[in-house]
């Protein structure tokens, strides 16, 4: 059905209403065909050629197996999209217009079989008058109203712009390609042709909706709308004087008539629609495609927005209302709003931080409303390969997990596309920032006036488009490119390293920046993630920002960090991890669930090194994957092998499947082990001379069921490291930095709480079977724990302190509790954190059998795991497949004798509480086990 509505009853999606008419195409009743391959077949919008051949039986899952290689065909081909007649279309009108919210990727519109426009980018939104089109003789039966949108194949015009004479080169080893090639010459989500954690589909279609709308003689039809909330005189990256009003800022673009002599009114009310303020918005300004203008709102009208765990998300309604000079309503915009500053501070560490002893250099940290604060959180991939099947509901249910699991800020990573609204609206509910990126990674990109006017036009239609979401966070250029790309550059061909550079601050500079800055006063940008931030801001100058580049001073400390490291010795070897203001990137990939894998994978392929696995494992050398240079030697495989066998207890069970699942669960042990080594690292150096501020793991979700770098597998399970991220993420922690080679052991506290708080903490050295030790160290300590900041509670030598106790068979318990006021509140509570040092690696500990007991109290709902016989390390409640739940906390250590009670929600269950019944519980021990 297309359905036909007028603008009024599309306010939920469109956010306006008038008099104009407004037809939906979303909905069925389009056919996709490609008449060489003689399929023709029922289809929807939005969608993409894959998900309508999959619902029509054409192909497979294809997530299933081998399908990313399968079914490469599709991405070879060309699809039509064709609609039904479309009904409804006035003869009336003054002009009618075809509206499209994303065409994935390269199409040529025909209407009522007539040549309506072409065009060459996932992101923009586009708009085309079709009045004389609808005029024709060739139009004028309603049978003749069919829109067809013909896809080309992106993989092929992306190989046919790189053939082209003039098509820009780069040197070797610059661009990293993962299975398609030539992903940089096209406006299309980079990771569609493939990623180190990712299937290459290259899919095709209608991704988002499209309308028809007709407008009378005055009418104007509002596409998009930008609205800036900022404090009087803030500029982009500069610290707002927080005693300053707020100031609105309003434009509307649109197409219709110039609406000459026009106003807007504003309307700001509460969440009950409880009118605050309203009235004439000043200083409008009226081009023949935007309406901009401001109002003044006082300081104290509105309280602020705060990020989760530092105040309430408080929200607001603004509406704007375009007025014709004859004072009748020509069109009326309400967005959800918040007021808040978040800026990205880059300046230079000034002489008050020096004498705190904060290390010389920049800062590189975000401060809300003029409050530093600690980032604790992940990094953000395209939730599926498909874009159409992303719901809100699974947004949802993933921010809630992301909420429980102790995190403020994600970073929507920058290849991949362009957030939904509805994601950003979910974000401000619940208090998630989010770190926003354009489009653009791991390669250098052309800069042909064309390519740059392309990027333009989507620059500026995004950035309007999310500005007055309070989550969004910062706008930067791209993923990894001062930090990997010019660095690459450099290696392989230094001579042309000044002409490369040259050409990236055309594109990430002079191209990006201004759309940023010339459509927000709130939002910081920084052109490359990971950076070493500006080394001069300078808004006299044309373009402010200088960037520092590769200028450091010895002794100084510059920026982000990402790191990655394969070698996996790096665990607990703080030596290793890098040194900066904030953490952006950093992991290790591990196995999914076997619950997930069978989702995905026949039975028989149930093996660490079969075929299939190794072939969905993506994380291979740069250079180039296919399936003829796969091979079952694969990286990924090895490297998650090493760790395991490097730390662990080798699974070695006689069952296959069941070793199988053992190994799939050793390497989440090794993943979640790796990254609480490095959260406790970042956070801790929020009291250190870096003054660190913001730790970002990679990543926080997948894509499809493969070894991969996630947290959360592909249907919502967590794996073992979102439940040891959301432990490490409490606003109070204890932790040990161990070197294993000279025995130095220190212990300290970290708060990211925006007050000092005062407590104990307890240290009890157990033999496995625990014993209590009567080990030297300092049994308690009082300590008192700054505001962000960290401290030292212990600092021994194992060498010494264990007098003697094998050191496989020690290990020391440290405890946590203290007293703290929660940020924004009035609320002081009580923080408890626990944690444990074993001396040695777990492989050569003298593990014992801990007898743990599971059960389940019908009165509490909830269960009780014991540990009878020892300490229990690593302890895993699983359950079947069929359902998604989270525990409260999982993959624990319990002392011998000790109870811990876990509760937990429910996500999703197909199995009618059949789940519950299939709970059970390991521990490490049961990895050495050989059933
Ligand atoms: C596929 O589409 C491209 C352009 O989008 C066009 O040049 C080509 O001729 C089409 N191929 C076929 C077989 O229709
Ligand atoms: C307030 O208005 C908005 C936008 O018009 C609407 O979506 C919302 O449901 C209303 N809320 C209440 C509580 O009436
Ligand atoms: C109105 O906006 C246009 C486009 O942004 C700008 O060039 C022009 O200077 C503005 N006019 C006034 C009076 O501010
Ligand atoms: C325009 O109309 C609104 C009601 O729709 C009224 O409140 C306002 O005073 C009018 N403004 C002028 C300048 O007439
Ligand atoms: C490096 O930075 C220093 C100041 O931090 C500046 O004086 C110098 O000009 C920079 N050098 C280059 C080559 O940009
Ligand atoms: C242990 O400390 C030594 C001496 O400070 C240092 O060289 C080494 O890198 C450290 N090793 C680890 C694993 O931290």
């Amino acid at each position: 059905m297309l359905l036909r509505s007028t603008a009024a009853m599309l306010a939920a999606a469109l956010s306006t209403t008038s008099a104009q008419e407004v037809i939906s195409l979303v909905g069925s009743g389009w056919t996709l065909s490609n008449p060489d391959l003689n399929i023709s077949v029922p289809a929807h919008l939005p969608s993409q050629a894959h998900l309508d051949l999959y619902a029509n039986h054409v192909i497979g899952d294809p997530y299933y197996g081998l399908n990313d290689f399968n079914l490469r065909w599709v991405a070879w081909s060309n699809w039509t999209y064709t609609s039904a007649p479309i009904s409804g279309l006035s003869s009336n009108a003054s002009s009618t217009w075809l509206r499209f919210d994303g065409l994935d990727t390269f199409t040529d519109i025909e209407f009522c079989g007539q040549h309506v426009a072409s065009t060459n980018n996932q992101f923009r939104q586009y708009w085309f008058d079709i009045t004389s089109i609808l005029a024709d003789s060739a139009c004028a039966a309603e049978k003749d109203r069919v829109l067809s949108i013909d896809f080309g194949s992106a993989p092929k015009i992306a190989d046919a712009i790189a053939n082209e004479p003039d098509s820009e080169t780069w040197p070797s080893d610059v661009q990293q390609i993962y299975e398609f090639t030539n992903r940089w010459f096209i406006r299309k989500e980079q990771s569609d042709f493939g990623w180190d954690w990712g299937p290459a589909f290259a899919p095709a279609g209608p991704w988002q909706p499209a309308y028809v709308v007709q407008l009378g003689m005055e009418q104007v039809h509002v596409r998009n709308t930008l609205i800036d909330i900022y404090r009087a005189g803030q500029l982009p990256l500069t610290i707002p004087d927080q005693s300053q009003p707020w100031i609105v800022n309003a434009s509307l673009d649109y197409f219709g008539r110039t609406p000459d002599g026009a106003g807007l009114r504003y309307t700001l009310a509460d969440m009950k629609n409880n009118t605050i303020r309203s009235g004439e918005m000043n200083n409008v300004n009226t081009t023949d495609s935007t309406v901009t203008g401001e109002v003044m709102i006082e300081d104290g009208t509105v309280d602020l927005w705060w990020p989760s765990g530092t105040g309430e998300q408080n929200l607001y309604y603004i509406t704007i209302e375009l007025v014709s000079a004859s004072n009748s309503t020509l069109s009326c915009i309400t967005k959800r709003v918040g007021f808040r500053t978040i800026v990205l501070n880059e300046y230079p560490i000034s002489e008050a931080q020096l004498a705190q002893g904060i290390a010389p250099g920049n800062n590189w940290h975000f401060e809300i409303n003029g409050h530093e604060f600690y980032a604790k959180g992940s990094n953000f991939i395209p939730p599926d390969a498909f874009w159409p099947r992303v719901t809100r509901e699974r947004i949802n249910t993933l921010f809630d997990s992301v909420i429980e699991g102790n995190q403020n800020m994600l970073r929507v990573w920058s290849s991949g596309a362009y957030s939904p609204d509805f994601m950003y609206d979910l974000a401000d509910s619940k208090g998630i920032l989010l770190w926003s990126e354009f489009e653009f990674g791991d390669a250098l990109y052309p800069v042909n006036p064309e390519f740059l006017a392309n990027v333009d036009s989507e620059a500026r239609y995004q950035v309007r488009r999310v500005n007055h979401h309070p989550s969004l966070a910062l706008w930067a250029g791209g993923n990894e490119l001062e930090n990997l790309e010019l660095i690459l550059l450099n290696e392989s061909a230094p001579e042309e390293f000044p002409r490369y550079q040259a050409e990236y601050e055309t594109l990430f500079l002079n191209t990006l920046l201004p759309a940023v800055f010339e459509n927000s006063r709130s939002i910081s940008y920084s052109p490359s993630s990971t950076s070493n931030g500006w080394a001069s801001l300078n808004f006299s100058s044309p373009i402010p920002i200088v960037e520092r580049y590769y200028n450091l001073t010895e002794g100084s400390i510059y920026g982000e960090t990402d790191f990655y490291n394969y070698d996996p010795s790096v665990l607990y070897n703080d030596s290793a991890y890098p040194v900066g203001r904030f953490s952006n990137e950093f992991g290790y990939h591990s196995m999914p669930s076997i619950q997930s894998w069978r989702s995905q994978i026949s039975e028989a392929d149930l093996r660490f090194n079969s075929s299939v696995v190794t072939l969905r494992d993506h994380h291979n050398p740069p250079g180039g994957l296919n399936t003829s240079n796969y091979d079952t030697s694969n990286v990924g495989q090895g490297q998650m092998t090493e760790a395991v066998e490097l730390w662990y207890p080798i699974p070695h069970k006689t069952d296959p499947v069941a070793n199988y699942s053992a190994w799939c669960h050793a390497t989440q042990i090794f993943q979640a082990d790796l990254y609480r080594s490095e959260i406790f690292f970042y956070r801790r150096g929020s009291g250190l001379p870096e003054r660190q501020l913001g730790s970002l793991y990679w990543q926080l979700e997948d894509i499809w069921v493969a070894p991969t770098w996630a947290g959360i597998e592909y249907d919502g399970r967590w794996k073992i490291l979102h439940y040891i991220a959301k432990d490490a993420y409490q606003p109070l922690v204890i932790a040990p930095y161990y070197n294993i080679t000279t025995g130095n052991l220190s212990v300290w506290v970290t708060s990211d709480l925006w007050e000092s708080s005062r407590g104990t903490a307890r240290f009890t050295w157990y033999d496995w079977e625990g014993n209590k030790l009567p080990i030297n160290a300092t049994s308690s300590t009082d300590f008192e724990v700054g505001a962000i900041n960290s401290t030292e509670v212990l600092q021994t030598f194992t060498t010494t302190a264990l007098q003697g106790y094998d050191a496989s068979n020690v290990v020391l318990h440290m405890e946590m509790q203290a007293q703290g006021r929660l940020p924004n509140t009035n609320i002081t509570r009580t923080f408890r954190h626990d944690n444990w040092l074993h001396p040695t690696a777990l492989r050569s500990a003298n593990l014992v059998d801990p007898g743990l007991d599971l059960s389940f109290s019908n009165n509490t709902g909830n269960f009780t795991v014991t540990a009878t016989s020892g300490v229990a390390a690593w302890v895993w409640l699983d359950y079947p497949a069929g359902a998604v739940v989270a525990f409260d906390s999982n993959g624990f250590w319990l002392a011998a004798n000790s109870s811990r009670e876990v509760a937990y929600t429910v996500k999703s269950d197909s199995t009618n509480g059949e789940w519950l019944g299939g709970v059970n519980v390991q521990s490490l021990w049961n990895q050495t086990l050989s059933y």
